[in-house]
């Protein structure tokens, strides 16, 4: 088991690590200082290798272990905060105004620092770890896709993967996962309803794309509803409507938008081909034409069984048996980590981050208190995964 006490002492120094990160948010790929001071202190910590501008802005560190092993295991934490004005009152608040850490990457950032310190002290593991710090996890920027087109599972020897990400609801020090499906993938869904425009009096001589609109997006509900199996996961939320711009004039124009999500890709492809249907239905029904455009963005995250039994393991070992939800409901946000498992076997995992505001709220902030159990787990995982003495 890793060192209790040694572990509280680097995630003491993580705290200061953490929240110098939070004062300095940085978006999507333009993670240019955080990738700098994540470089330097890898350094510091004595890796054997340190590699920069993996996936444009992506940090790989790697800690070769005192026995030989075959390959590396990569250990992943994101970089990227997001376009929101943080309303904590934080003595370490953004001091970016518009920009906060509000996913708690931040915090991702410092556990792996500490996993790579501890590591790097230690190399009680055969093999060798990687920990990589990823760019551009936000808003649909797939930084974990940029690294793996750049490379990085073949330059580093990669042969399975680990994640992680906090989650408030779930007690500090405990975690969650589940084998199979975590979470869900996820399409961006816009449609846009051609009508015929005219004056509000003389409907007759119009053809009205808010009518049409609204008896589509109705008729979507049924994709959960009536297309999908019952136990299937599967949402589809319609979250924008835009028409019109005045009281007398029946618009041309309609446009829908929202996002689906799902668990399994033949689902995906199941719902995509009945919006499709819908609408194009809905609007020739009425005389009116619908474009569809869905973009299809990041894939179900996937949990490998091997690698989910060696997280869970890892988990149960820190936090013992009553702190790890061992089958978690999936959820249905969307990682781009799913990238990564789609390369190579691993496990993504949920760390608690207490009884806070949610994720992406401007009073969310990282709780600190995680910090010892987020590196305990990384390195109990590296001693679980590559044993000195298998
Ligand atoms: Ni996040």
């Amino acid at each position: 088991m890793p060192n209790a006490r040694r572990i509280a002492e680097i995630a003491r120094a993580a705290r200061e690590w953490r929240h110098d990160l939070h004062m300095n948010p940085e978006l999507q790929f333009d993670v240019h200082r955080t990738a700098g001071i994540i470089a330097t202190r890898l350094r510091e910590f004595g890796c054997d290798d340190v590699a920069t501008g993996i996936g444009r802005t992506g940090v790989v560190g790697l800690i070769r272990g005192r026995a030989r092993g075959e390959g590396a295991i990569a250990l992943r934490a994101d970089m990227d905060a997001l376009p929101i004005m943080e309303a904590t009152d934080a003595p370490h608040a953004s001091r970016v105004a518009g920009l906060m850490h509000a996913c708690g990457h931040d915090g991702h950032s410092a556990m792996l620092l500490g996993a790579a310190r501890y590591l790097a002290e230690t190399r009680d593991f055969a093999g060798s770890v990687a920990v990589v710090f990823q760019p551009a996890e936000e808003n649909g920027g797939a930084g974990a896709k940029a690294m793996v087109d750049d490379g990085m599972m073949e330059r580093f020897g990669i042969r399975e993967v680990y994640g992680m990400h906090n989650m408030p609801g779930i007690p500090v020090g405990a975690f969650a996962i589940r084998q199979g499906a975590m979470m869900a993938s996820s399409t961006r869904v816009e449609i846009t309803v051609e009508g015929k425009g005219g004056h509000a009096a003389k409907p007759h001589l119009c053809i009205d794309p808010i009518v049409v609109a609204a008896q589509i997006v109705s008729a979507l509900q049924t994709v959960a509803s009536r297309s999908a199996p019952p136990l299937d996961g599967v949402v589809l939320s319609i979250t924008m409507m835009n028409a019109g711009t005045a009281f007398n004039v029946i618009p041309q124009t309609a446009y829908i938008g929202g996002t689906l999500r799902t668990l399994r890709d033949e689902t995906r492809v199941m719902a995509e081909k009945r919006i499709n249907e819908i609408a194009a239905g809905v609007a020739a029904a009425h005389g009116a034409r619908a474009t569809v455009t869905l973009t299809t963005g990041y894939p179900v995250t996937e949990n490998h069984p091997a690698q989910t039994a060696m997280a869970r393991r890892a988990a149960l070992d820190v936090a013992g048996v009553e702190a790890v939800d061992v089958d978690m409901v999936p959820s249905m946000g969307a990682e781009d980590f799913s990238f990564m498992l789609l390369a190579r076997p691993g496990a993504f995992i949920f760390i608690g981050n207490g009884d806070t505001p949610g994720l992406h709220h401007p009073r969310y902030d990282f709780n600190d208190e995680a910090l010892p159990a987020g590196i305990g787990y990384w390195a109990r995982l590296v001693e679980t995964v590559a044993p000195l003495a298998p």
